[in-house]
């Protein structure tokens, strides 16, 4: 049987807090875990112990705090990282040490100058050294979808052989197309069998994050690297609640289960927001400010009379309280007519005709309608009425 359960690794703590303006102290990095376990994520990554001493202490503590989930430290593939991430995860319940080296001629030439030799060599080693220290080993080949597919597996197979348990294969540039991506992972769960989860990690730089891992789980991995909001190196890491919001929603397509309690994605993106220096864009997927939110007034009209004719998520099934309906100069009526009988005017055909005309009127003028804007006109056109619940 199939095997459909994929994992969510979290990697906001440490891909999403090394990109800029996303900085966290331990403290953040604590609420941040918490949250991240109430969302249900299978593993955290609390960072890069070797990094900084601040980076060491954030997954220290994590690791005391932390019991039910997978706590993850990232580590260079050379003895002095892996050690220290090591140290770092002592006390965690459930350690996963995550060891990397870069693959692709190249990191390997520019970067790293080493031979491919070299670098397997040391990857095998870095495995062995934190299999002796830590059970379950995770390895990452940098940059391999522009790494040769045929030394990639020879590394593959090397690190499965030496005790990685999950072998991740990173996007690392963003460069690749779902089709590609979707080829490689199938290629090399082929190669390295079932024992071994293939992990997906993509970034953002063409915007196929999303796309590619979901490839990738079709292509037979069965963990997803991603982060809240999607922040991360560059343009940023795969986005967990996307990625996770396309899985529960087309289910008829991608029937695969993730362990999320989706009602708990937004309030996780509003905290994310709250510690680092930024927040979504507005119109971003799933917890942008304007993801359920309506202006035209077609689809004001749609959502009022029935909400999936313009919404194919139900807003509370990702914590997100309600559909708005944005007032401004592509409104009709109807959404002023509700938002009227919401402050408590109920107005008559004629009395919402003349107040439309002066709403359409003020919205040629100016972006978004507030409701004391409302109403003001609403009483210069009907002195006589008097709301009875004004918000
Ligand atoms: O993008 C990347 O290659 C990484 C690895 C360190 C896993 O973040
Ligand atoms: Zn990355």
């Amino acid at each position: 049987m199939i095997n459909s359960r994929v994992h969510i690794f979290d990697t906001t703590l440490r891909d999403g807090e090394q990109s800029p303006g996303c900085s966290m102290d331990v403290s953040e990095k604590i609420r941040m875990a918490h949250k991240l376990i109430e969302l249900g994520v299978d593993t955290i990554e609390a960072g890069f112990p070797i990094a900084s001493s601040g980076d060491f202490d954030a997954v220290d503590a994590i690791s005391r705090e932390v019991t039910s989930v997978r706590v993850a430290a990232l580590a260079r593939a050379c003895s002095l990282d892996v050690e220290r991430a090591a140290r770092a995860l002592h006390h965690a319940r459930k350690p996963c040490l995550h060891t990397f080296i870069a693959t692709s001629d190249i990191h390997l030439k520019f970067k790293l100058k080493k031979t491919r030799q070299q670098a397997l060599d040391e990857a095998v080693a870095a495995v062995e050294t934190a299999r002796m220290l830590v059970g379950d080993v995770e390895f990452s080949a940098e940059d391999a979808t522009r790494t040769d597919w045929n030394y990639l597996e020879e590394v593959c197979r090397a690190v499965a052989a030496a005790g990685a348990r999950t072998i991740n294969l990173p996007d690392t540039v963003g460069y690749s197309l779902p089709a590609e991506y979707a080829a490689l992972i199938r290629h090399m769960v082929k190669a390295v069998g079932n024992s071994i989860t293939i992990s997906a990690h993509c970034h953002d730089d063409l915007g196929l994050a999303v796309a590619n891992s979901l490839e990738a789980v079709r292509a037979g991995a069965r963990q997803i690297e991603c982060t809240i909001n999607g922040i991360g190196e560059r343009a940023g890491n795969c986005s967990l609640e996307e990625v996770v919001m396309i899985l529960k929603t087309r289910q008829d397509k991608v029937p695969y289960q993730t362990g999320i309690v989706t009602e708990h994605l937004y309030p996780a993106s509003l905290l994310l927001s709250e510690i680092i220096a930024f927040g979504p864009q507005p119109n971003k997927a799933i917890v942008g400010e304007n993801a359920f939110a309506h202006e035209a007034g077609i689809h004001q009209d749609g959502v009022l009379k029935e909400r999936s004719t313009y919404e194919i998520i139900d807003p509370k099934t990702v914590g997100v309280p309600n559909s708005r309906l944005v007032l401004g100069k592509h409104s009709g009526r109807h959404a002023l007519a509700k938002r009227c009988q919401e402050m408590g005017f109920t107005l008559s055909r004629d009395e919402l005709d003349r107040i439309y005309q002066q709403f359409t009127a003020l919205a040629d003028r100016k972006k978004g309608i507030q409701n004391d804007e409302i109403v003001q006109i609403v009483r210069a056109e009907m002195q006589y009425l008097q709301p009875t619940d004004v918000v």
